[in-house]
């Protein structure tokens, strides 16, 4: 595992921009797994700069996850976060841009199809993780054991406390949500984590040097061989 120290928020969004930059130039058709949260409105932030002479007509992309019960257009929907944050902001395709459907009358159905999608496309080439602050990675919650393939989960109170900024108030937030499983997201050649933030030191070092567990989802990452973490230096700060 690499960790990579950034300065603050700003610089770990301009460190993982770069990663993602360098990635497309490299590979004009890679698959690009993303995420979203308050961090990677950072690394958003910077893509374009960091993309200059980047196209990304021929990548293809897919998010972690999305809640259920929210309309694309409802502004709290990680379809909505996406057009608004990155993809209206580079020459991406948008049928090339996947998210499972949180409005899907069949949600078991709509996991599979969403397996069999990532599978079609190959892949995940580069892995774009944030930290929940209970250690989740995309909305795998802490459970009794890796839930492999995509799946609709229960969002704890934590993280619809922890996202309740975004909607206002608590009781706004869905309470189930749709993500990538663990396979999947282990899959990926590359997997980048971003952390930024004092209140998340405590659960990034467990995720980083902790016992492999469920009960801390982010702790398998230290089983794949080519993770790269950017943190500032108040998430890596010693607890
Ligand atoms: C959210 C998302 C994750 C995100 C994580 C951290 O709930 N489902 O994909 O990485 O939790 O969010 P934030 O960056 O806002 O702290």
């Amino acid at each position: 595992m690499e960790v990579i120290i950034a300065k603050d928020s700003t610089d770990m969004g301009r460190k993982a921009a770069a990663i993602f930059a360098g990635q497309v130039a490299k590979k004009k058709d890679t698959v690009l797994g993303l995420a979203t949260g308050s961090t990677f409105l950072e690394v958003y932030k910077a893509v374009p700069e960091f993309s200059r002479g980047v196209s990304f007509f021929q990548v293809r992309t897919v998010n972690l996850d999305e809640y259920v019960g929210l309309e694309a257009s409802n502004k709290n929907s990680y379809r909505h976060y996406m057009n608004k944050n990155l993809f209206s902001k580079i020459n991406i395709q948008q049928q090339n841009t996947h998210l499972p459907n949180g409005m899907a009358g069949n949600i078991d159905e709509e996991c599979l199809r969403y397996d069999t999608l990532i599978e079609k496309l190959g892949g995940t080439d580069i892995q774009f993780l944030g930290l929940g602050m209970n250690g989740h990675i995309g909305f795998n919650e802490p459970s009794g054991s890796f839930i492999l393939s995509t799946h609709c989960v229960n969002l704890s109170e934590n993280t619809r406390s922890a996202n309740a900024g975004f909607f206002g108030c608590i009781e706004a937030v869905p309470k189930q949500a749709i993500t990538m499983g663990i396979k999947t997201i282990m899959q990926a050649k590359k997997i980048v984590l971003c952390v930024t933030g004092a209140q998340k030191a405590g659960i990034l070092s467990k995720v980083l040097y902790g016992p492999v567990t469920p009960s801390v989802p982010g702790s398998i990452l230290q089983s794949h061989n080519c993770v790269t973490v950017i943190a500032d230096s108040k998430a890596l700060r010693s607890v």
